[in-house]
């Protein structure tokens, strides 16, 4: 035999049932809240250049430094799949010159994304993510507004009780010179430090607040806080979407200490977590990112965005699969049954009737044909054959049992015949 083959580590097949979910958050939950506040849908490449994220999300990150899927393509680009939205969706904010737009442009999408990471509950290598992005304005209250979105998301998917952190990573000298001040605090008690971070205190000292090493988290429990050397602009800032946020009846709490694993935030920066989710407890975050787009050859524009795992909210919601759609008619084909017309009105009523319609495809017994009609929730079944005339069919009430027969019928009118029954049952 041949060896099986199976889908690669840390992805997913997604069946049916997960599947219906999947579509029902995106189109009845995600989208309606997105058309409200004015965002339009965006959809980038599966894959970019390399340097998109290396530029964007940053070098010095766990993303960029061990979890791409970088290859090279026939014309020796290097290419990467795309393992984060918010990068390409400014990228295309450049390219289509959408900063000639009135700002703020709203943006949102949803798909795959790709992280090389060590696959375990919650974390996979493909997963998918719902984002939102909002560029040309530093407002306080797009922030507000952004955020207020993603805490309905979680709501309205019914994902209860997700705990919101925010904290403000300011910018411009104060960030620069907080930044410096970190490193010599790290620097001081380097030996007492992880490897990672020790290795990362030039490139990244931030990252220390995010570190799982002990000695690190001691020596970070008394590290300068970035939330109290920021400017009184940024501080300000801060505030005001805090205020709008209390207005919106959003409950959070502000940490001094929040880091997220991208280097383009800048401001405001939050994070949503649940604690049905275990260690990959993460649903959603997001921040401001006012450097990214001109980093990224365009021209100087504020941005604010989010992401939230499908999967992770699914998972933290419990969320039982919509129902399937029941047919109206199951068609049953009895012995000597005539199987055109039997197949010819099933289109009909799909067709003609807008009606979901099935029809035995299996070769089942009249009796395994009842079975797998209320196995799928038929309505009505209609028996073609069986000793009938060629036209002629029963249609049974499966909700009441009531059968009728259906005799005398012709070519040029059983459609309508038969469809009357079945529509007279449906509306039992
Ligand atoms: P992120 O925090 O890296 O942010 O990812 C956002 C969400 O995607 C996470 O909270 C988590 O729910 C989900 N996620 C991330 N990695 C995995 C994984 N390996 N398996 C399953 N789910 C995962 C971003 O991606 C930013 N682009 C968000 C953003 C938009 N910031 C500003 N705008």
């Amino acid at each position: 035999m041949a060896e099986k083959l199976q889908a690669p580590r840390g992805t997913f097949d997604v069946l049916p049932d997960n599947a219906a979910l999947r579509t029902q958050l995106i189109d009845q939950i995600a989208g309606p809240l997105f058309a409200q506040a004015g965002y339009g849908r965006i959809d980038t490449p599966i894959f970019e250049d390399t340097a998109l994220f290396a530029r964007g999300v940053g070098e010095s990150t766990d993303i960029v430094s061990k979890e791409m899927y970088t290859f090279t393509d026939q014309g020796d680009r290097s290419q990467t799949l795309r393992p984060e939205g918010t990068a390409p969706v400014c990228r295309a904010y450049v390219e289509h010159g959408m900063h000639k737009l009135p700002q703020p442009v709203k943006l949102w999408y949803e798909g795959p994304f790709f992280r090389q990471e060590a696959p375990q509950a919650g974390r996979y290598r493909q997963f998918f993510q719902i984002g939102a992005e909002a560029l040309g304005s530093d407002d306080p209250a797009l922030d507000a507004e952004s955020i207020v979105l993603a805490a309905r998301l979680l709501d309205g998917a019914g994902v209860t009780g997700a705990r919101l952190r925010i904290g403000s990573l300011g910018s411009g000298p104060e960030r620069a010179a907080y930044s410096a001040a970190l490193k010599t605090y790290l620097r001081a008690h380097e030996s007492e430090l992880s490897h990672d971070v020790a290795a990362r205190i030039d490139l990244n000292p931030l990252r220390a607040f995010d570190a799982k090493h002990e000695g690190t988290q001691a020596v970070m429990a008394n590290a300068p806080r970035l939330l109290e050397s920021i400017s009184a602009e940024d501080r300000e800032h801060f505030d005001e979407v805090l205020a709008l946020l209390d207005a919106a009846n959003v409950e959070y709490e502000v940490d001094t200490t929040l880091v997220r694993g991208l280097d383009y935030y800048t401001r405001t920066l939050f994070e949503f977590t649940s604690d049905k989710l275990g260690a990959q407890s993460g649903v959603g975050g997001g921040g401001r990112y006012d450097g990214l787009v001109e980093m990224l050859g365009g021209p100087a524009t504020p941005g604010i965005g989010w992401a939230a795992g499908i999967e992770r909210i699914l998972a933290a919601a419990e969320a039982e699969a919509p129902q399937a759609q029941h047919p109206a008619a199951y068609i049953a084909l009895d012995e000597g049954a005539d199987r055109a017309a039997a197949f010819a009105l099933l289109l009909k009523l799909r067709e003609v009737h807008g009606l979901a319609a099935q029809i035995e495809l299996a070769g089942r017994s009249m009796k395994g044909q009842l079975k797998a009609a209320s196995r799928v929730g038929a309505k009505s079944l209609v028996i073609f054959g069986g000793g009938r005339g060629q036209y002629d069919a029963a249609v049974k009430n499966l909700t009441t049992g009531e059968q009728i027969e259906l005799d005398g019928l012709t070519a040029g009118d059983y459609y309508d015949r038969i469809a009357e029954r079945v529509l007279a049952g449906i509306k039992v």
